[in-house]
Formats: C-alpha cells, sequence, structure tokens
C-alpha cells in the first residue's frame, strides 16, 4: 500500500461522462476507488463506467443546474471520502457582450452549481472524517485572457470558494483544493478550437514547453489530493501548465 492509494474509497466524480472528469474516474478506480459517476449525458456515463473494474461503481445521471437533480443525486450516494467537480463549460464573451443570459450561462454551472451541490451534501452529512474535494480551475483563474472575464471569474470564485469549504470542514480533517490546469485536450480543448481561430490555437500550443496537457496529468494530481499522500495539504491550488507560464519560450 502507497500513501497514494484510494483503495476502500467513495469518490463523486462531476463530468464523468467526458474528459477530465472521465479519466478522474478511471485513475481513481485504478488506484482502488468505487466511483459514483454523475454528468448529464447517459450514455456516455455507461461508456465511462464499463472502462472501470470491480462491482461498486455506479453512474447517477443529474443535469446540476437543476436544483432537484442535485437534491435528488445527494439522497442517492453513500457517504463519500472525495468529491472532484468536473462539471464546467467554457464560452469566450468579450466585456461588450456580456449580459444577464451568458452570466447565468457561465456561472451557473462553473459557480452555483458547485457550491449547491456542496452545500447539499454537508447538509446531508455524506462527507466521511478526512474527506477531500478537488475542484477543476484554471490558469485563467489568475491570468486572464481577452474574452475569458465570466470564466475566468467563474473559476477564481471556485478557488475562494473552496479555501471555505477548507475552513470551515477542518474539524472533520475535510482538505478541500483546486487544480489549475492550462490547456488540456478533451472535448473542451476542441470547442475552445472552434471558438477561436485555429490559427490563433496553434500559435497558443507553441508556448507550451512541454506540450499541452492530457487528462491523465490532471487525474494524477487528482490522485494526489484525493489521497492520504496530501494529507497536509488544504485551501491550495495545484497549477498544471507543462511550464506555459514560465515565460518566453
Ligand atoms: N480542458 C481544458 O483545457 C481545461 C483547462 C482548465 C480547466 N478545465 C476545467 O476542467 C473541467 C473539465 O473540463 P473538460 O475539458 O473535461 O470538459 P468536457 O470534456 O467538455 O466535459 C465537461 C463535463 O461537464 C459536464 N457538464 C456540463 N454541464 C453540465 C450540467 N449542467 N450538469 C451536469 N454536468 C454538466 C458534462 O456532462 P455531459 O456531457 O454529460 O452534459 C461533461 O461531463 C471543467 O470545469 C473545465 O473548466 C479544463
Amino acid at each position: 500500500m502507497t500513501p497514494f492509494d484510494l483503495k476502500n474509497k467513495t469518490i463523486l466524480v462531476t463530468g464523468a461522462s467526458s474528459g477530465i472528469g472521465r479519466q478522474v474516474a478511471i485513475s481513481a478506480n485504478k488506484m482502488g476507488a468505487n466511483i459514483i459517476a454523475t454528468g448529464r449525458d447517459e450514455e456516455r456515463l455507461k461508456e465511462t463506467i464499463d472502462l472501470l473494474t470491480g462491482e461498486d461503481s455506479q453512474y447517477i445521471v443529474a443535469d446540476l443546474l437543476e436544483q432537484n437533480d442535485i437534491n435528488q443525486l445527494v439522497e442517492k450516494i453513500p457517504s463519500l471520502d472525495g468529491v472532484v467537480h468536473c462539471a464546467g463549460i467554457v464560452r469566450p464573451y468579450p466585456v461588450k457582450f456580456i449580459s444577464t443570459d451568458v452570466l447565468h450561462q457561465i456561472f451557473d454551472i462553473n459557480y452555483e452549481a458547485q457550491v449547491l451541490l456542496m452545500s447539499q451534501i454537508t447538509r446531508k452529512k455524506k462527507l466521511n472524517k478526512k474527506a477531500s474535494i478537488v475542484f477543476s480551475s484554471s490558469i485563467a483563474a489568475d491570468h486572464p485572457y481577452k474574452g475569458g472575464a465570466l470564466y475566468a471569474g467563474s473559476k477564481a470564485a471556485l478557488e475562494a470558494f473552496s479555501k471555505v469549504i477548507a475552513l470551515e470542514f477542518s474539524h472533520m480533517e475535510i482538505r478541500s483544493n483546486c487544480i489549475a490546469s492550462a490547456m488540456v485536450k478533451t472535448p473542451m480543448f476542441e470547442t475552445a478550437e472552434t471558438q477561436g481561430t485555429k490559427e490563433r490555437m496553434d500559435e497558443h500550443i507553441k508556448k507550451y514547453p512541454l506540450g499541452v496537457g492530457y487528462p491523465e496529468d490532471v487525474a494524477n494530481t487528482a490522485i494526489y489530493l484525493l489521497s492520504n499522500a496530501s494529507k497536509w495539504m488544504t485551501g491550495q491550488t495545484i497549477t498544471l501548465d507543462g511550464g506555459f507560464l514560465l515565460g518566453d519560450f
């Protein structure tokens, strides 16, 4: 047994139907965890579960924009040793195009849904002692980009929320941390590619000394944060950027 072991831990993974969330489910399961995979797309959730071993993982379909779905999800889940929040969207909105609608579009799933989910999980006492919470932030929270006011803002808000969880639940040795990734190759990456121009994206990618990231890179960091190996780490954000923020390359 290593300190990174997740044996007998039950981990809820949101956004488990795609990209980083799916990989977190697979990698955490390989380290011994039972996974509760949630997302909206049932077919893709089933695909995730089919990639796991053991009998105790399951999926629960839930639209995290619906309070009823959040309530039912929390009703159905057993006590948790960890939550990895991977549900989220990215859309570029230059400041002059921001309206109440688009503000809600981004913040409702990237921030509010995760706050309401944590509120419900803690109110219903579904976190075991020493549980670990992991949020998916982005380097954009500290290093924003043009058009990223709402996305960057939602991630900065999430980082602040994570710190409050770290404070409010430390008496149960529950920890809360964020992973702030730069560009990771997932379906979200492909969306970003079609939203900007392909050429702009190719130029951006050249600025990564170690190249862009893969879902495994984020999932391995999530394993560290979920495991006993990180038992003294809370209220922090780990940056994963392949050297992008080091500067000129
Ligand atoms: N990829 C990157 O470059 C990158 C970089 C930094 C941070 N991140 C963050 O990492 C997280 C995962 O990103 P990703 O690249 O893996 O994205 P992705 O492949 O597009 O997956 C997004 C996930 O969010 C779920 N989701 C979206 N709206 C939802 C809703 N209303 N209710 C429930 N689930 C919902 C989707 O579920 P369904 O498909 O089932 O609807 C999907 O599983 C996001 O928070 C993202 O901001 C990504």
